[in-house]
């Protein structure tokens, strides 16, 4: 499955870097304005779901464009087609496609793939992770204040919804530095690979991190809600770090619950 993953993130992914710059149709999701889908995010999806149905036609499907294909199967591909697409259609070359693989219940197997980078996050439960094919790890920061840290904001980020304005001053207060990339997947896969040291956002979708959570988990860091719950992708609030600052964090996000 991690092979067939591969080759459908490559795919997608290389779709989308050639069309870079080209997107023509650009709508509004569920009413919201800052909320994008484009022809592109649809067509890249449709290269994936046709590569699983040809090795997996028994597999269950789970994409973010077009829903539920369900077979009734204890397997569920998990699909990102195009994480960043705000990012993607400003040509601004952070985006990636994102696939995970849910065996009841469990991540077993993801995927991510930055086209623009040529750069392809592999994980399998139990197995590590892997970046072009070399483990990668987590960070050894322990201290907040020398940790970077990295977040994203929900499309009604202006209705402020569980605190977000609120834990994103909090953690810029306490930590060395905070992105926002724009792209969770590429979030959860620059922890895993040591680059960042933690990541947290209030809602996430299922595909925004089937694969990055396994890819952090695999690579040695710890991934939980921001009530230290262990990692759930149907449960929207989402922190991944590399283990050592984890509490720390969770100390901050919990000023503001
Ligand atoms: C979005 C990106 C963004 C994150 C949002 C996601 P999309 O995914 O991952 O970084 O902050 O929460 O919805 O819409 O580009 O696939
Ligand atoms: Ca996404
Ligand atoms: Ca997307």
């Amino acid at each position: 499955m991690l092979t067939v993953a591969r080759e459908a993130a490559l795919e997608a992914g290389k779709f989308l870097k050639y069309n870079v710059g080209k997107v023509k149709h650009i709508e509004r999701k569920q009413g919201q304005e800052t909320n994008l889908v484009t022809e592109i995010d649809k067509q890249a999806e449709a290269l994936i779901i046709k590569k699983i149905k040809q090795h997996y036609p028994s597999h269950d499907i789970l994409a973010e464009e077009s829903g539920k294909h369900n077979v009734q199967s204890e397997y569920r591909w998990i699909i990102d087609p195009l994480d960043g697409t705000t990012n993607y259609t400003h040509s601004l070359p952070i985006f990636c496609v994102s696939i995970g693989v849910e065996l009841n219940g469990a991540i077993v197997a993801g995927v991510i793939y930055d086209p623009s980078a040529d750069e392809m996050f592999t994980a399998e439960k139990g197995g590590g992770a892997f970046l072009n094919g070399k483990k990668i790890h987590v960070s050894s920061n322990d201290a907040l204040i020398n940790s970077l840290l990295v977040t994203g904001f929900p499309y009604n980020v202006k209705e402020n919804p569980n605190h977000v304005v609120e834990h994103f001053v909090n953690l810029l207060m306490e930590g060395q530095g905070v992105r926002r990339l724009g792209s969770a997947a590429l979030d959860l896969a620059y922890v895993a690979a040591g680059r960042l040291d933690g990541y947290w956002e209030v809602f996430l979708n299922p595909w925004d991190k089937a694969a990055g959570i396994l890819l952090v988990q695999e690579a040695g860091g710890v991934v939980t809600d921001f009530k230290n719950k262990p990692a759930n992708i149907y449960e929207p609030s989402t922190l991944a770090t590399n283990g050592k600052i984890h509490q720390q964090m969770i100390t901050v996000l919990q000023k503001s619950l």
